[in-house]
């Protein structure tokens, strides 16, 4: 684990759990790193500054006002200066004034005045974490990025019991670091993404589609781009706003699609097909829109080219295609299928049908197969997370 020299904000909230984050202070200091710590009122009063400021060789940030003023604004000359933030303890409080955007702290402030990667490692009693409020805004910070170190189970404060404590400093360390790995590894390499539905004619307004909303394709194409990609995302039709950082070709059918992602292909080192791209298209759509007077016209279907396969067939040395499984069931073993099929590196399995997984789900069940034989199946994930994920596999497994 390098840290060495890496810039990192340690935040502090006020909750038993606190003293805790002395141990993650001291060994992101040993390990090297840069350290500064900001603490909310309350946790000063769980464990005196002195202890971080003396750990860490600088003064500790408690007071969104400090007195005298000093000659930088904290929170936001932290927030810039910061390339991670990791907050241990974070209490249910924290995690809801950073889901709302309030910002009446230094810590708070700080976490909206910052671009950095934010890492959350929540401690509470087990009903706080588990309440409905605490979970959505959980929820609501995972879908804009933020990583959280889930809580582990066991002793709580007093005598209490269940899942809410603080997780290890090891796999607080260990997130901080993988975090800090996928900051701009992609600089240099192009990555080409394809997202969304096709729709194929049936007359000039029918025409035939399918329930894919864009969404995987896209948190592909913002992490590879905020992973320092040059990124080209090629979409169907979708209501969704354009990832900043990557050029969009929008298109139509598949065979607009094929067209664009194979024009875009040649210069790619990565391509993630995570578009639904329709397997068959109506032979001769009616170049007027039919009448229902006419009755229900018999629509002939003929087969669309397969674009993976066609990219397979033609890719160049050292370029890493990655194809998806969208499944009903053996989402592992059609994943495996299609590996060999379509003949990529990795396929992405995912569950569709169900509500937290599949279409227009905020969320992914998903495995990694991979040609290397390798099969990750990954908890319950937003797709942001899931993007992540692929990205951490095509690095690690593929990339030279
Ligand atoms: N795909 C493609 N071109 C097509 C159809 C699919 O490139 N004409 C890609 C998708 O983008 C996805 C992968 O192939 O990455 C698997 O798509 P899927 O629809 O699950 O598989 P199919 O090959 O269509 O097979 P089946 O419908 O029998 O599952």
């Amino acid at each position: 684990m390098d840290l060495a020299g890496r810039r990192i904000v340690v935040g502090v909230c006020g909750g038993i759990a606190a003293y805790k984050a002395v141990e993650v202070a001291r060994r992101l200091t040993q390990a090297s790193a840069e350290v500064r710590v900001v603490m909310t009122r309350a946790a000063t009063q769980f464990v005196g500054p002195l202890t971080f400021s003396t750990l860490t060789g600088h003064a500790v940030a408690s007071d969104l006002f400090p007195e005298p003023a000093p000659a930088e604004i904290v929170h936001t000359s932290l927030g810039r200066w910061a390339e991670l933030i990791v907050v241990a303890p974070a209490t249910a409080d924290l995690i809801a004034k950073y889901a709302l955007g309030l910002a009446d702290d230094v810590l708070s402030a700080l976490l909206l005045a910052t671009r950095a990667t934010v890492v959350l490692a929540p401690a509470m009693h087990t009903e706080m974490w588990e309440h409905e409020a605490t979970s959505r805004n959980a929820a609501t910070l995972r879908a804009r990025g933020v990583v959280f170190v889930r809580p582990a189970t066991g002793a709580l404060a007093g005598p209490d019991q269940g899942p809410g404590r603080l997780a290890e400093s090891e796999d607080i360390l260990a997130a901080v670091a993988a975090e800090l790995s996928r900051r701009n590894d992609f600089a240099g390499r192009r990555v080409l993404v394809s997202a969304g539905g096709t729709r194929e004619p049936i007359d000039p307004v029918r025409f035939i589609g399918n329930r894919s909303s864009g969404r995987m394709g896209h948190e592909v194409a913002a992490e590879a781009a905020r992973r320092g990609a040059t990124v080209t995302l090629v979409t169907g039709p979708t209501s969704l706003e354009a990832p900043p950082g990557a050029a969009v070709v929008r298109v139509e059918t598949a065979a607009d699609m094929r067209d664009a992602v194979l024009g875009a292909a040649e210069g790619a080192d990565v391509v993630v097909m995570a578009a639904a791209v329709a397997d068959w298209r109506p032979t001769d759509p009616a170049s007027r829109k039919l009448q229902k007077g006419d009755g229900p016209p018999v629509i002939t279907l003929e087969a669309t080219e397969d674009i993976l396969r066609a990219l397979s067939a033609r890719r160049h040395d050292g370029q890493v295609l990655v194809g998806f499984a969208a499944e009903t069931e053996d989402v592992e073993g059609r994943a495996r299928a299609k590996l060999e099929t379509k003949a990529v590196d990795l396929v992405v399995g995912n569950l569709v049908g169900v509500d937290d997984s599949g279409f227009d789900a905020g969320t992914n069940r998903a495995v990694l197969v991979g040609r290397d034989e390798r099969v990750d199946h990954l908890p319950l994930v937003s797709k942001r997370e899931l993007a992540g994920a692929i990205l951490d596999a095509v690095r690690d497994r593929f990339l030279a």
